[in-house]
Order: C-alpha cells, then structure tokens, then sequence
C-alpha cells in the first residue's frame, strides 16, 4: 500500500503520512514512533536549552479532568519551544454557562491558536476537536476518556527505550511487560498496548480481576492473567495502574485494600520479576492501594524519571506538529 493511501482517511496524518494532530498512537509505524523517540532524544540530551521551533505560536491547554503531570509538562514544554501558552481555566471558563465544546473550539480559534492540548472526561472528544479545527491547527490529546493518551505511552515507551542496557534486552522484540491493575478504563494500558506492538513486543501480560480485564484483551495483541504472581513471572518491565475510580460505576472489587492484598506490588513481591527489571506507573499513584510506598520511589523504579521523559517527548510531538504544518504553508 502506498503511503498515500495509508493516510488517506486517518484524521491524524497528512498526504505524506506526517502527523497534523494527535489523536492516538494506534495506527503509528514503528519508523514514525521512533522518528518520535529520536528526537524526544535530543531534547533530553539538553533539558535546559531554549529553542524557538514554536516562536509566534499559540498554544492552550484545556483540560475538563484533573491533571499534574500531563498539564505540567506539556507547559513546560510549548514554553521550551518558545510559544505562548494559555491554560484555560476551565471551571472557571464559559463551558460552567453552558457553552458547548464546539462554541469553545470556535471562540479560541477566533484568537488566532495554533495548537489545542485537549484532556476530556469522554473517548472522542480530541477527535472531534480536529475534526472541527481549522485548517493549519493542531489539536494534541492528552487524554480522552477509556480511549487514548498517546504522549503517556510515548514517553512509556522512551523510558523503555532508554533502559533497554539496563534490563539488558537489545530491544523491544526481547522484552516481557506486564501491566498490572485497572486495565478496563485504562487509555494508558491501551494506549501502551498500541505502542509496544509497533516497535515489537509480543510478550504483553495484563494482569488484574476479572472484572477489571476487558473482554476479549487477547485481540489487542496482550495475554490476560488473573493471578499477579503467574503474570509478574520472569517479567522485565511492569507498569502499575490505579484503579480509576472516576471512571467506575458501580463495584469492581471488595475493597482497595482487598485489591492490594491480590495485586498490589510490595518490596516482597519484586522478586517474582526478572532481576533486572524495572517498575513503571503513569502516576498519580495510590500508596497501599496498586503499589507499597518503598517500591513507588524505590531502586527498581523509574516513576520520576517517566515525568521528566515527558517533557522532552511533548516537545518532540509539539516540534514536529509545527515543522509539519510550515510545509503546508
Ligand atoms: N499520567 C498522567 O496522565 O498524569 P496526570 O493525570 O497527573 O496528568
């Protein structure tokens, strides 16, 4: 198939197969992942240096959910790369009258932005963002409902990268990640998922109860486990996930204290990982409840360090968007 046609109907690249938003890291190449990764690599190389690769450029943050990270760095990162920055209030914004997602879309489009970084409580709603954007805007999803959060799973997946030496894996093809806890409304996991596909990882366990395990997971391309130390078993890469209350309705579990007795990652049960393996959460993390406080900042884990990784891969993805829109013109 030509690079044409594999484009053609993906909102999220243009004609050349170049990214004009977004939206989801399903459908990415292993070539445009890691021509992502490469260049959150420079970026990281020299954390503090300035560039002017969004200079007169517009970029605003809204997010209709609770955000630290993501909000953070995608800042930090549009500041980095020399754009102004607008984070929309949005409890105190027009939509608390009434206004709808699209009047909004419309009224900061009318200030001339060039890019949205959208986090919304519904799957969907960043693609109906670009769907409706004008032509030259880009729309960044930082996460939308059970659906997608693409920079997450970037900057999952350049952490990985970065450790292979570590775990002592030459690549994604080699490794065995296991992703533990709230899987069924988790756009992390699947967005993870999507990405460690693409770049060749086969053996992906997801491992929680059967009530927080969607149906028919196998056809992502991950194997379910229901008993933490069958899943864990020789894994080189875990990735905890809280159970995302915000998004449950009705009772999955007896309790989260009953969850962790199951399938929270304590200092005594690290060592039903490989030896050399790494421990990943995309934050915020829940202590006694998916993971013990002494293994959340303990030497087997790179939760801080996926924070920082993130900075570099929004301005690698926020770099890119504009260098692909300026050939447009
Ligand atoms: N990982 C993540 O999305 O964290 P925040 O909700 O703090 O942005």
């Amino acid at each position: 198939m030509k690079r044409k046609d594999a484009a053609a109907g993906d909102p999220q690249l243009d004609e050349g197969g170049r990214l004009r938003h977004l939206l989801t890291v399903e459908g990415l190449s292993k070539p445009l992942l890691t021509k992502i990764l490469d260049r959150a690599q420079e970026f990281a190389a020299a954390p503090a240096k300035k560039h002017d690769l969004l200079h007169g450029k517009t970029v605003v943050n809204l997010f209709f959910e609770a955000s630290t990270r993501t909000r953070t760095t995608f800042e930090l990162a549009a500041k980095r790369l020399s754009a102004d920055v607008v984070n929309l209030d949005v409890a105190g914004s027009s939509t608390s009258k009434g206004e709808t997602l699209l009047d909004t879309l419309a009224t900061l489009q009318a200030m001339q932005v060039d890019m949205f970084v959208i986090r919304h409580s519904a799957s969907g709603a960043a693609h109906f963002f670009a769907q409706h954007s004008a032509p030259g805007v880009s729309v960044l999803n930082a996460g939308d409902g059970r659906h997608a959060h693409p920079t997450q799973a970037l900057l999952d997946v350049y952490t990985i990268r970065d450790s292979l030496a570590r775990i002592c894996k030459k690549d994604f093809g080699a490794l065995k990640v296991a992703i533990v806890g709230d899987i069924l409304h988790s756009r992390v996991a699947r967005s993870d998922i999507h990405a460690l596909r693409a770049l060749g990882t086969r053996d992906i366990r997801v491992i929680g109860p059967r009530t927080l395990i969607p149906a028919h997971v196998e056809t992502l391309g991950a194997k379910p486990f229901y008993r933490l130390e069958e899943g864990l078993d020789g894994a080189d890469v875990v990735i905890l996930l809280r159970l995302q209350r915000e998004r449950m309705s009705g009772y999955y579990i007896p309790s989260p204290g009953e969850f962790y007795r199951s399938f929270g990652l304590t200092r005594a049960r690290l060592k039903l990982l490989g030896p050399k393996a790494i421990v990943m959460h995309p934050g915020p993390i829940n202590r006694g409840v998916e993971i013990e406080g002494d293994v959340a900042y303990g030497e087997r884990s790179l939760i801080l360090q996926q924070v920082t990784h993130g900075i570099a891969v929004r301005m690698a993805v926020m770099a890119m968007l504009a260098e692909n829109r300026s050939r447009h013109g």
